[in-house]
């Protein structure tokens, strides 16, 4: 018997689902023959353990009709995506986990950091989206160089932008060029909704959303919407940012939303020449605010002009440059927010019932409480409680 045999046995073998067999996928690995006893490793895309038993059955009775005696058929498959825990109201069922970015103020590198941790996740082998819901300014389609794709429409329903190994949705790629939309409360509310229920994101481990500046309707109408394992928050070193920063760790409080860290963005700046890291606009100033907030600064990202080039140019340093100091650095916070997620799952998950709204439908507690916030660049804090 020789490994032609085998491959030709388990080219009967075809992968559930689909009319192609094993062989052909090129799932075989590895064959070890000895006398009447082979030993074959099967390596599948899939996690689910119905796929793996019927293969291993159904290989391990062709090669017994083959002729052999002693079968041992080994699968390796990825590993099963923890399910989310998390209960009350999710228009978006199919997404395990929800990530939600977060500043108090704009400019400060929050889409940045959404495009570098999303892509980060990704490399992990998460299925990973990405929501850009700052529609006041929806720049991530340019940062992840697909501001030129329009995406396709099936039925009522918009497919994702696939790039860097990230599911991408923007009003930016929905919206022509150069056209600006007045948004009002009502309106926020019902495209947050839409970019949830009427995109096909995939069933997806993790979905993260870059918000809109600021605490308002939209970052209420998300926490409602779906249960939001894990707000990170973005912020810069200067004191007036941190200040920013406070009232969005707060609206993550008030919107029982895990606090998954902080990112201190701009921290000092890296020299491309020498290499050598020089403190600008002060750094490590995060760290009290942190400890304020029973969280941690899970990365401190340094001004590097690559960082910059990438995000002008569409070409993100954690996909180009995963070597430079910076990609190592959002890599490291990707591995806190998901050992961050897996936690909050394995200890109850979220449940977003308690922020359901009172007032109703159509009307959000924000647009009406006094506080509401109306303005464009956030800065009203939500009166949800
Ligand atoms: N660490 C960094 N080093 C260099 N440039 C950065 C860094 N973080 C952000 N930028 C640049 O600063 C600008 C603002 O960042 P952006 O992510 O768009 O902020 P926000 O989404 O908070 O408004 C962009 O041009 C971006 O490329
Ligand atoms: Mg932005």
């Amino acid at each position: 018997m020789t490994n032609e045999d085998v491959k030709k046995a388990l080219s009967k073998v075809t992968y559930p689902g689909f009319t192609k067999d094993i062989v052909t996928f090129g799932f075989v690995k590895d064959i070890n023959i000895d006398g009447e006893s082979v030993e074959v490793t099967v390596d599948i895309t899939s996690s689910a353990p119905e796929v793996a038993n019927q293969i291993k059955t159904e290989a391990e009775e062709e090669l017994r009709r083959a002729g052999f005696k002693n079968v041992a058929i080994n699968i390796k498959q990825p590993v099963m995506p923890r399910e989310s825990s998390s209960r009350g109201k999710n228009i978006a069922p199919q997404i395990k986990n929800f990530l939600m970015v977060s500043s108090g103020k704009g400019g400060v590198g929050k889409s940045t950091t959404s495009v570098n941790i999303a892509i980060s996740l990704a490399k992990k082998g998460l299925k990973v989206g990405l929501l850009d819901a700052d529609i006041y300014g929806p720049n991530v389609p340019r940062m992840m160089g697909i501001e030129d794709i329009k995406p396709e429409v099936v039925g009522n329903k918009v497919l994702p932008i696939k790039a860097y190994g990230v599911e991408v949705m923007s009003m930016g790629s929905l919206m022509e060029e150069g056209q600006s939309l007045i948004w009002r409360g009502a309106m926020i509310m019902k495209a947050i909704e839409q970019f949830l229920r009427d995109i096909m994101w995939s069933d997806l481990d993790v979905l993260v959303i870059d918000m809109p500046p600021g605490t308002g309707d939209a970052q209420l109408t998300l926490a409602q919407s779906v249960p939001v394992t894990a707000g990170l928050t973005v912020t810069t070193p200067q004191t007036v940012s941190l200040d920013d920063s406070k009232r969005s760790l707060d609206m993550f409080k008030k919107l029982h939303i895990p606090i998954a860290g902080i990112i201190e963005n701009m921290s000092g700046f890296i020299a491309p020449d020498t290499g050598k890291e020089y403190d600008i606009f002060g750094k490590g100033t995060t760290e009290p605010i942190a400890k304020e907030y029973d969280t941690k600064v899970i990365a401190e990202i340094p001004i590097e002009p690559a960082i910059r080039e990438g995000g002008d140019g569409g070409k993100p340093i954690s996909y180009f440059y995963p070597e430079s100091e910076s990609a190592k650095r959002y890599a490291k916070a990707a591995d806190e927010i998901w050992d961050f997620i897996e936690e909050i799952n394995k200890t109850g998950g979220v449940d977003n019932q308690a922020i359901q709204p009172t007032t109703p439908p159509g009307v959000s507690a924000c647009s009406t409480g006094a506080g509401a916030s109306h303005s464009h660049q956030g800065g009203g804090s939500c009166g949800c409680h």
